[in-house]
């Protein structure tokens, strides 16, 4: 079925520039996808919950090629370089050469190590992203970051890799419980709050329509979210600077996922609580008012998101586990905290007791 409309954001990166199509039933728009495939060989990467419901309808569109598919399982513990590998296994039994692509059929999971596997098969070959989660829509398909897990740290294996397209078919959103949708809001509120206060505004009064999945309001948030993105990524790819941003309440999140044990919270629901954490932080600072933080706290909660982190993690080891933040420079904790809503930077000029009193606040 051809999709009626449909949008096309730019992330511009010079030669490695690319398209992010958002619209519904894109899955079967072969022809956004087919200028992006150098070769025969696709290999399509997704999950074995996803498979079932979207994996024939994409094969369906890349007809006439030689189309071959890697089903991993499903979760967030299984993103690590075992189950990687698989992935390695399918393209050498295969006998994929440099010319083939990699497609990343899933949520931010498959994306992420799909695009890690592209960025070292035989030192680099193309992919493309497919989206299928609010969050992988919004965040992780955009931008080029890729990699696994590691048992001390999360995402600590990876590369910074770009694909050649990203293809939003917002039409799989319809599968998605409601848990993982909210868990995707956690990362649009991060973009309103970052440098965004009309969006901030527009998701205090569009909230419910998002979480009642009324598809112009997500379709809205998503492009918003994704122009966002691609703009911070176009001025900063490798994270020198301004991208940090991008890590508002993921330092306190991260900690919390890496804690709990990976697959327990979902990483939207961790950002959630660390958004709050955040901003609790930054109120105690005297950055942000307590009527922001109110604000704040109220749309994380209203998105049904946590807004503290778990009482399982006593504040000593939240410390522990945030030590080990990429952020983290010659041994000094850097955080993304607020100024205001719409204001956010990145910093390790923050007292250590109103941190502990962050950490310590009652669950
Ligand atoms: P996920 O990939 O685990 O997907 C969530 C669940 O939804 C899974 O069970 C999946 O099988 C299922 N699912 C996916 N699409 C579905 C659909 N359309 N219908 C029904 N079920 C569906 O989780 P996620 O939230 O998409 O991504 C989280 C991951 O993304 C984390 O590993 C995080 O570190 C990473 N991430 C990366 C970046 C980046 O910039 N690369 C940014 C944010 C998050
Ligand atoms: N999700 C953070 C980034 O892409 O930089």
């Amino acid at each position: 079925m051809m999709s009626e409309t449909f949008r096309t954001l730019t992330l511009d990166l010079g030669d490695r520039s690319y398209p992010i199509h958002i619209g519904p039933g894109l899955l079967a728009q072969a022809e956004l996808l087919r200028p992006h495939i150098p070769s025969r060989q696709v290999m399509i990467v997704t999950n074995e919950t996803i498979a079932p419901l979207y994996l024939d309808r994409l094969k369906a569109s890349l007809e006439g090629l030689q189309v071959e598919e890697c089903i991993l399982p499903d979760g967030e513990e299984y993103k690590n370089l075992e189950i990687l590998n698989r992935i390695f296994d399918r393209l050498l039994e295969q006998r994929f050469d440099r010319g083939c692509c990699l497609i990343a059929l899933g949520g931010g999971v498959i994306g992420d190590m799909t695009g890690f596997a592209a960025a070292s098969y035989q030192r680099g070959v193309a992919f493309i992203q497919i989206p299928t989660t609010l969050l992988s829509q919004v965040d992780s398909s955009v931008g080029g970051k890729t990699g696994v897990n590691h048992p001390l740290g999360k995402n600590m294996i990876g590369a910074f890799y770009q694909p050649r397209c990203v293809l939003i078919d917002t039409e799989t959103l319809d599968t998605l419980d409601d848990r993982q949708l909210s868990a995707g809001l956690a990362e649009v509120i991060k973009y309103g709050l970052i440098d965004d206060p009309g969006f901030f505004a527009w998701l205090e009064n569009n909230m419910d329509l998002l979480l009642a999945r009324d598809a112009g309001a997500l379709a809205y948030a998503i492009e918003r979210s994704c122009a966002d993105k691609a703009a911070v990524v176009a001025a900063d790819e490798r994270e020198s600077g301004m991208r940090a941003l991008l890590n508002l309440g993921h330092t306190f999140g991260h900690a919390i996922e890496t804690g709990m044990g990976y697959g327990e919270w979902l990483h939207g629901e961790a950002v959630g609580a660390g958004i709050c954490m955040a901003a609790d932080l930054s109120c105690r600072m005297g950055w942000l008012s307590q009527a922001e933080l109110d604000r704040v706290i109220a749309l994380v909660r209203t998105a049904r998101l946590p807004v503290l982190p778990p009482r399982q993690l006593p504040p000593q080891r939240l410390r522990e586990l945030m030590a080990v933040d990429k952020k983290v420079l010659a041994g000094k904790l850097r955080l993304v905290l607020l100024k205001g809503i719409g204001h956010a930077l990145v910093t390790d000029r923050f007292d250590q007791s109103v941190l502990d009193a962050t950490l310590e606040q009652v669950r």
